[in-house]
């Protein structure tokens, strides 16, 4: 007998974490209550690029209760420098700050202060006096002294997509358009800041830290610290924002780790805001270089790519996204390239959608170009370049509703109207105000990565599942959850979901959206054996009534056992027939396209991901499409965007509630990637000079007007067993080619070079 409704994949749920988060009793790593902490605070260096050359700590070592002063006098090599992750490494960066006086950026660590209180702590950090010999570092592109080399030569990993002969088919193609792009520096700017609290039990190291990793920060610890990883913990239930920026061991957690052993006293370090644009990673400026070639009905003759990206001078870090624009539109002959460009700078990292929302800027802007070369409409360019195979290795997709999308939007949109009456730039006003409505695509890979749960039917037909995922505020408790209620027929709020934690069954990091269908077909596997393992049982006892029955013909629903003919009996009832106590089911997933050994490699921190564009037989790709209103006043040329439609199709929607609310936040950040965001660098000094909310843009409530998701039904049994495509950074992909595309409908004027500013309206 039940009375709550069933409950599955698919139904609209609100968070089950929801309540601790708003109501406060949600922890996260600096709120961890541990036993007499020490409180460190960084201080940073004031050039880019030279060497320490004299560390004066007599005024700072002075305050009382300051307890310790680690530089790289008395830390050295005592810390090892870890493996960068894009060698199969744990770190986000190969720079050990504290091993000697060398400074490789503006703002790295030159100091941990450990005192008994917070205040003291900033208080003597600010008193350090500390010397440099500095030299003229490079800021970026165009710096002298930076050195660019092809992303091809950097990574062995990395090849540049091509096919067919894009130089010829350019120079023959009736139709030719070449264009610049460019995209800058971004942070993510978590509302969590970047903490780290530490506690030592012997030999056994407890960290409670926001991580999208928390089993390669496991063993990057122990390897850092030289210790085993069985005796390295790390806790991070909940996140106050990621976005990539807690996916790769950062210098810091090693130095606090480090420091409370040599303290024998917990440590807790919050990273100030300024501080964390230097110590984590970012988002790097891109430049990109677009050639297409065309027919005058709109199809694509020839596709060129090239980009750059700025690095950091030790790592070959690199998002590469012509993987993604190479395979959006049917195409015989393609070329690209990338290239990265060493700097004074910190090493970057991802963020969300790494590789496409500063790739998909470029390629989403020139198509919007073409269209209006060829006094084509857009949509129309989408729909003759629409393909149902990836050109450059001619693999299916599993599926790709691009062109639904499209359909889908435009008509909410009511796009006719520009697509009949207002093709032309400046067509339509409205008193003071130009007009303008633009779209663009967008496409993100699925991937997908090995992961193993542990889920516990109790005697009272609750639930527990174990596994070591992450959930950065996306809503992956509740998907995990909805999965275990849809085969189990347990209502959600009887299922109690734990993740975030190194000593649960691995999964994978959270990134590139792989963790709801990575974990969920996990999860489905472990809960078919408990569901397999209750039917035999019924059939096998004799005294029961579905004594005899093939097992398959039971199921569970609505915390009962069932049969075809509507014959049930309580789920409790059924679960003490198969166990004297719990029913426990381990499963393990190793998705399409990852080699067996990948879940060894899982338990061992190392994250092996695929899907997207890299498998041997198919492509995996969700799509979507946006459409944007932007309003310019003539005068003053204020923007406003009134109006953003997104429709989305990515397999099957575990939780409409999160996936909306995914894609809703992922539509403002791309308004945001197009007309706020950007990290200002002073150029002199290699410096982010805007390194604060207050300076560094973002959209309030104000900047956004009406937006409107629409989740285009899909379905995908290639994918995975449950059709499930990741979702989290589709949205952002594409928006900020939208919003220019508008622009340049109301204005006349093309942006090609993002963030757009008023001031840029107004250049003549
Ligand atoms: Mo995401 S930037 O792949 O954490």
């Amino acid at each position: 007998m039940t009375t709550s409704p069933m409950q599955g994949i698919g139904t609209d749920t609100p968070r089950i974490d929801g309540r601790r988060k708003v109501t406060g009793t949600a922890r996260y790593g600096a709120d961890m209550p541990v036993n007499s902490p020490a409180y460190g605070f960084l201080r940073t260096s004031s050039i880019a690029r030279g060497r320490i050359t004299g560390i004066n700590d007599t005024e700072a070592r002075g305050l009382g209760g300051v307890l310790e002063i680690f530089t790289y006098k008395n830390v050295g090599d005592r810390i090892k420098p870890g493996k960068f992750f894009a060698n199969q490494g744990y770190m986000g960066s190969s720079i050990v700050p504290l091993a000697d006086d060398r400074i490789w950026h503006d703002g790295q660590i030159v100091a941990l202060v450990i005192a008994e209180t917070f205040e003291t702590a900033r208080d003597a950090a600010h008193r350090l006096v500390i010397t440099y010999d500095e030299e003229k570092p490079s800021a970026g592109f165009d710096s002298p002294g930076s050195e660019t080399v092809a992303a091809a030569d950097a990574s062995k990993y990395h090849h540049d997509p091509s096919v067919g002969d894009e130089d010829s088919a350019f120079a023959a193609s009736p139709v030719k358009l070449s264009l610049r792009y460019s995209t800058p520096t971004q942070h993510h700017n978590p509302i969590e800041l970047f903490s780290t609290t530490c506690a030592w039990n012997a030999e056994r190291l407890t960290v409670w830290e926001s991580s999208q990793n928390v089993y390669g920060f496991r063993f990057g610890l122990a390897e850092q610290l030289g210790v085993d990883p069985g005796n390295v913990h790390v806790i991070s239930p909940f996140i106050g924002g990621a976005f990539g920026s807690r996916g790769s061991l950062t210098q810091r957690t090693a130095l606090v780790a480090f420091a409370a052993r040599q303290l024998q006293r917990p440590v807790k370090l919050v990273v100030s805001r300024d501080q964390g644009f230097t110590t984590a990673t970012y988002r790097a400026e891109t430049r990109h270089q677009i050639r297409l070639g065309a027919q005058r009905d709109g199809s694509l003759v020839s596709l060129r790519h090239e980009g750059w990206e700025v690095t950091s001078r030790p790592d070959p870090h690199m998002v590469a996204g012509t993987d993604t624009t190479t395979r959006l539109y049917d195409c015989h002959n393609i070329a690209s390239r990338v290239s990265i460009v060493h700097a004074d700078r910190s090493t970057p990292g991802f963020m969300r959608s790494p590789p496409e929302l500063p790739y998909l800027f470029a390629l989403e802007s020139a198509m919007d170009e073409l269209a209006l070369q060829l006094n084509m409409d857009p949509v129309e360019l989408r729909r003759i370049n629409d393909t149902k195979k990836e050109p450059i290795k001619g693999l299916p997709y599993t599926s790709r509703s691009l062109l639904s999308c499209f359909d889908a939007a435009a008509t909410e949109f009511d796009w006719v109207k520009r697509r009949h009456h207002h093709r032309r730039p400046g067509s339509i006003t409205e008193g003071d105000w130009l007009i303008g409505l633009g779209c663009a695509a967008t496409m993100y890979p699925t991937a997908m990565g090995p992961a193993a749960v542990r889920v516990v039917l109790l005697p009272d037909a609750s639930v527990k599942v174990q596994t070591a995922a992450h959930d950065v505020g996306t809503g992956a408790y509740t998907a995990i959850a909805l999965t275990v209620a849809d085969r189990l027929g347990v209502p959600v709020n009887h299922i109690a979901v734990e993740i975030g934690d190194s000593d649960l069954p691995p999964a994978p990091a959270a990134g590139v959206s792989n963790t709801t269908a990575s974990v969920c077909n996990a999860v489905a596997k472990a809960c078919a054996q408990i569901r397999s393992r209750i039917a035999s049982a019924a059939a096998k006892d004799r005294q029961g009534r579905f004594a005899g029955r093939n097992p398959a013909t039971l199921s569970l629903g609505r915390q009962t056992l069932r049969d075809g003919s509507g014959r049930e009996e309580p789920l409790t009832q059924a679960i003490a027939r198969a166990s004297n106590g719990a029913l426990e089911a381990y499963a393990e997933n190793i998705p399409h396209g990852v080699k067996p050994n990948a879940m060894g490699k899982l338990y061992r921190g190392i994250q092996t991901l695929a899907g997207g564009g890299d498998l041997d037989d198919r492509i995996q790709f969700a799509f979507g499409a946006e459409f944007v209103e932007v309003r310019v006043h003539k005068l003053t040329r204020e923007i406003r965007v009134p109006r953003i439609v997104g429709a989305f199709a990515a397999g099957r929607i575990v939780n409409p509630r999160t996936a909306e609310s995914q894609l809703s936040g992922g539509l403002i950040w791309g308004i945001s990637s197009a007309l706020h965001e950007a990290t200002e660098i002073d150029e002199r000094a290699a410096r982010f000079v805007n390194a604060d909310l207050a300076e560094y843009m973002i959209p309030v409530n104000a900047d956004i007007g009406s937006v409107k998701v629409i989740m285009v039904p899909e379905k995908d049994d290639q994918v995975n067993p449950l059709g499930i495509k990741g979702l989290g950074e589709l949205a952002n992909v594409g928006t900020n080619a939208a919003v220019c595309n508008a622009l340049f409908h109301a204005t006349g004027k093309r942006i090609r070079d993002l963030p757009i500013r008023l001031e840029k309206l107004l250049e003549t």
